[in-house]
């Protein structure tokens, strides 16, 4: 694996400045070049974005996916939409640390955001899942969940007339399949993208679109703090799984693929827009982004199986201040327009309950 610290550089500013004002600068970080930036950093492309079949979904098809989204025609008891645990308002997440299905029950896991999954590879915290468009139809069916078996969700928005209308316009005609449900579905979900917070613009060139403590952030997310072993890329993941020492009692990625050495792991979770959607972790016991730090800083919860690369920084409170302020500077509020379902047959007569 390549080096990732920066070199430290030691200025004239920073030679003379402490001969002048008196003031300790031995040991403080330095904010990385513009070159170190664009080494480390950058902003999410578009045309790494790997399509199904390579072709980029037409519009109709995604408008038919965030009606889908939104539509809580697909629980059985019709209370719950995708929207309800992943909700825009709260970062696509809840505000929960473990949501309610449908019948009220509590998840067994943290409900995660839904920012820039058009790049990510696997889905779901234990990765189980490796399309979008398998992923979406297993919350509607999961008896925990929305609890709708497939077969009646097919007859459902087989009975809209919306929906005929919608899959026409989506698909060239109005038949309704699982495949299509899925494929919209997806469709709307990679266009949730976030690529234009301060942190993209300052990227940009920008000097001054995030404050210097976040700068200073970033130079310990490279260095000292080493977040960047696992939060790589532009997304802040590199779609690897590691046991972080959070809990004892999950197996995550290990009971996937039935290896022993990944028991407790969980996939790095993308950091852009993190702020909106605490709690954190797959078990959402870290209220606060500075909680978090606090757990890295402490080299996790559970040192006994985390991963080497998690052991105590020794981050001063500036630096953990530094660091949140960096993780504040990757965030841009993502606002969705909500179809509008008063209209939809679905609340005018509840004859789909049966
Ligand atoms: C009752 C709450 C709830 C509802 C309703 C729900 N989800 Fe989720 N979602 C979760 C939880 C919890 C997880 C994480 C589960 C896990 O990893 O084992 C999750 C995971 C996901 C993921 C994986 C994200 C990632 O980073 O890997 C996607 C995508 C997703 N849900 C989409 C949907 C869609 C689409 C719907 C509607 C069809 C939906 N969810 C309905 C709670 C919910
Ligand atoms: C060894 C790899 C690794 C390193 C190093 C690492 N992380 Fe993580 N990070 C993860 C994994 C894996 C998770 C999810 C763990 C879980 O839920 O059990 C995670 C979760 C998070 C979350 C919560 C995201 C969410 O959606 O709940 C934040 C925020 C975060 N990391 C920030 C950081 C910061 C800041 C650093 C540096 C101080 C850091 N990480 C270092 C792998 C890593």
């Amino acid at each position: 694996m390549k080096d990732r610290h920066p070199r430290r550089r030691w200025n004239l500013a920073l030679i003379f400045l402490p001969l002048t004002c008196g003031v300790r600068l031995f040991g403080e970080v330095e904010a990385l070049s513009r070159e170190e930036v664009r080494e480390y950093f950058s902003t999410p492309d578009p045309f790494d974005i790997e399509y199904p079949e390579d072709v980029e979904p037409d519009g109709a098809v995604v408008s038919l996916g965030k009606e889908l989204f939104f539509d809580k025609l697909l629980s059985y008891n019709e209370t719950q939409s995708c929207a309800t645990c992943h909700n825009p308002d709260h970062g696509f997440s809840d505000g929960l640390r473990f949501s309610l299905g449908a019948n009220g029950e509590a998840l067994s896991r943290n409900t995660p955001h839904l920012y820039n999954l058009a790049w990510n590879v696997t889905y779901f915290w234990d990765g189980r899942s490796e399309s979008l468009e398998a992923q979406a139809l297993e919350p509607i069916r999961a008896e925990g969940e929305m609890n709708l078996p497939l077969d009646t969700l097919l007859e459902r928005l087989r009975g809209e007339t919306r929906y005929a209308a919608l899959f026409k316009e989506a698909f060239g005609d109005s038949s309704v399949t699982l495949d299509r449900v899925g494929e919209a579905i997806a469709s709307f979900e990679r266009s949730i993208v976030v690529d234009d917070t301060p942190f993209d613009r300052y990227l940009r060139g920008d000097e001054n679109a995030i404050s210097a403590a976040s700068k200073r952030g970033m130079a310990l997310f490279v260095g000292k703090a080493a977040c960047i072993k696992c939060h790589d890329g532009p997304n802040f993941t590199d779609n690897s799984y590691h046991n972080i020492g959070v809990t004892l009692t999950d197996g995550g990625r290990g009971s996937v693929v039935g290896d022993d050495t990944l028991t407790g792991a969980f996939k790095v979770p993308g950091l852009r827009n993190i702020l909106y959607s605490s709690p954190y972790m797959h078990d959402g016991s870290l209220g606060t982004l500075e909680e978090v730090v606090r757990f890295y800083n402490q080299g996790g919860r559970h040192k006994e199986v985390a991963n080497e690369l998690i052991h105590p920084l020794k981050l001063t409170e500036d630096e953990i201040r530094d660091l949140v302020s960096f993780l504040g500077s990757l965030n841009q509020p993502y606002l969705v327009d909500r179809p509008d379902h008063r209209h939809s047959n679905s609340l005018v007569n509840s004859t789909h309950l049966k």
